[in-house]
Formats: structure tokens, sequence, C-alpha cells
């Protein structure tokens, strides 16, 4: 049988990742030594783009980097992987955003971004054509997002992360919704008012999908050893986009999405952990 393509359009964030990976997490006003440091290309558009296009989608990045140096690296693994980014504009007033990263031994994180220039992509330079699906998160001012969602002429899926104050046409247009369970309580009984359906993950344990508050299916998320949970979300994210363009039933769709992010915690970095079709495929047959 023929798959088909699924086109998706990401509006969003690119950042340089710097990761110090240690054996725990400072605790506010804490230092902590002995961390080893490595840098990756990630943000939340650039990593979601990403990860749609090794699931096998066509997908375009809009977004904003810095005219400098940094700007490379964030994008070379995208190059790599075919993402359109013709519409990845340079901006010569504001670096490349950058996410500072602790990691400590059990692949937990705590991240700090500097947003550059995605801070300054603003409503008005949104120009381009939202191609396919809408995929977009919040590390871009909140009024570009809601213009890509007005834009958008077919599925919308918007990541509420980080969680903040978001404009209604998040919630009516959305066809679905994407947050982990932290996000999920600070908007709280808004999500019950979603026109489309929500996604909730709960790390390890996996994911549940609502609409208007009912839950209609949950999956488990199979058994990995993690590594970096950095990009995790992300790719889960990615993949119950590509899987609902590809029109799987809900729960096989949340089971996708579940064992890509699964993967993509298994390795060091956002984006050299996200992982391809065929391990997708393999690691749901093996949890079968
Ligand atoms: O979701 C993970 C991403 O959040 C990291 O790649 C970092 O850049 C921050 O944007």
């Amino acid at each position: 049988m023929t798959r088909i393509i699924p086109r998706v359009t990401v509006v969003g964030s690119v950042n340089l990742d710097f990761v110090a990976t240690g054996a725990r997490l400072p605790s506010p006003g804490e230092t902590v030594t002995g961390a080893v440091l490595a840098r990756y290309p990630g943000g939340k558009g650039a990593n979601q783009a990403l990860a749609a296009a090794r699931l096998g989608a066509a997908v375009t990045l809009i977004a904003r980097v810095g005219n400098d140096v940094m700007a490379g690296e964030a994008l070379t693994l995208l190059a790599g992987a075919g993402v359109n980014l013709q519409h990845c504009e340079s901006d010569a007033d504001h670096p490349t955003g950058v996410a500072l990263i602790a990691v400590n031994a059990d692949g937990e994180n705590q991240i700090v971004v500097t947003p550059g220039a995605n801070a300054a992509f603003t409503p008005d330079r949104l120009r381009d054509p939202v191609e396919g699906a809408l995929v977009c998160q919040l590390e871009l001012p909140v009024e570009t997002v809601a213009r890509a969602i007005a834009m958008a002429k077919g599925l919308v899926v918007v990541n509420l992360a980080p969680a903040m104050a978001v404009p209604d046409i998040v919630f009516s247009r959305a066809d679905l919704i994407i947050v982990n369970q932290t996000e999920a309580a600070w908007y709280g009984e808004r999500l019950h008012d979603a026109a489309g359906l929500v996604a909730i993950t709960y790390g390890a344990k996996g994911a549940k999908l609502f609409r208007g508050g009912q839950m209609l299916c949950e999956a488990a998320a199979p058994l990995v050893q993690a590594m970096d949970t950095t990009g995790a979300g992300d790719c889960f994210v990615a993949a119950l986009t590509v899987a609902l363009v590809e029109r799987m039933m809900l729960h096989d769709a949340l089971r996708f999405a579940c064992a890509a992010g699964a993967l993509a915690a298994t390795k060091a970095g956002a984006q050299p952990s996200l992982p391809s079709r065929a391990e997708v495929d393999a690691l749901l047959i093996q949890s079968n």
C-alpha cells in the first residue's frame, strides 16, 4: 500500500542548545560542578520540523535565526533531512536563539531560553503560505502564532509550550492541542473548552487523548532507558501530527507518538535523538 506523504508547515523557534550533562540538577542558588558540555541544534519548532521529516513528512519550517555562526549550526540537521528552509529568514538585529540546558543522570532537564531572533518574529513578518498541516508552539510571540493559525487551511496543531496566556483562536481553531502534565495543570479547565482534540503527555507513563474534557483513549509509552528527555515532547508532537494526517485511528496514532517520544529520550541532544520512521515502527512491533 502506498503511504500518503504528509505535508507539514512548522511556524516556530530555532535555538542552539548548550547542554551541561552531570549527576544532578542544581537547586536555586546552588552551583553544581563536574558536568560535560555539548552543543546541539534545538528549539521546539526546529525539533518538531526535523522529527516530522524523519517520520516521513514533507516539511517546511518558517522561522527566524540570527545573522551569526550559531544559525548555521542550528539549521544543519534540518538541511540534512531535506526540510524546506527557504522561509527561514536571517535577522541582522538579533542573535540566533540559545537554550541553556542542564541534564541529570536520569535524563531529566532544566531549560532556560534566550529567544533572540525568535522573539523578533512579529506577525507582520509572517507572509509565507502555510501549506498542509500547521504545527506551532509558544516560543514565538503569541500574536505570530495566532496569525499562523488564522492563515492555516489544513489541520492545526498547537503545542502550548511553554505555558502562557494565549488568544481565544488557539482554543477555537486548533484541531489538536498538545501539552505535558505540567502545562495541562497551568491551563486547567480551559483545555476542556477546546474545540478540537487535546493530548496530554505524562512522560514515561504515556499519553491520553481528550475531547471536551472526556478521555477518548490512552496509550502507554514503551519502556526505554532514558538518557536525555530533551526533545521527547517535540517528537511526540510531530509524530501525532504525522499520524493524524495519515489518518491513523486515534489509539494507533497515540501509540505511535508515545513510541516516537520514548525513542527520542534514549540518546543525547534534542535533534540527534529524533528517531526515523523505521525505528518507531520497529519499537511498536517489539512492544506489541
Ligand atoms: O523542547 C526542547 C527544546 O526546548 C530545546 O531544544 C530547547 O531549545 C528549548 O527550546
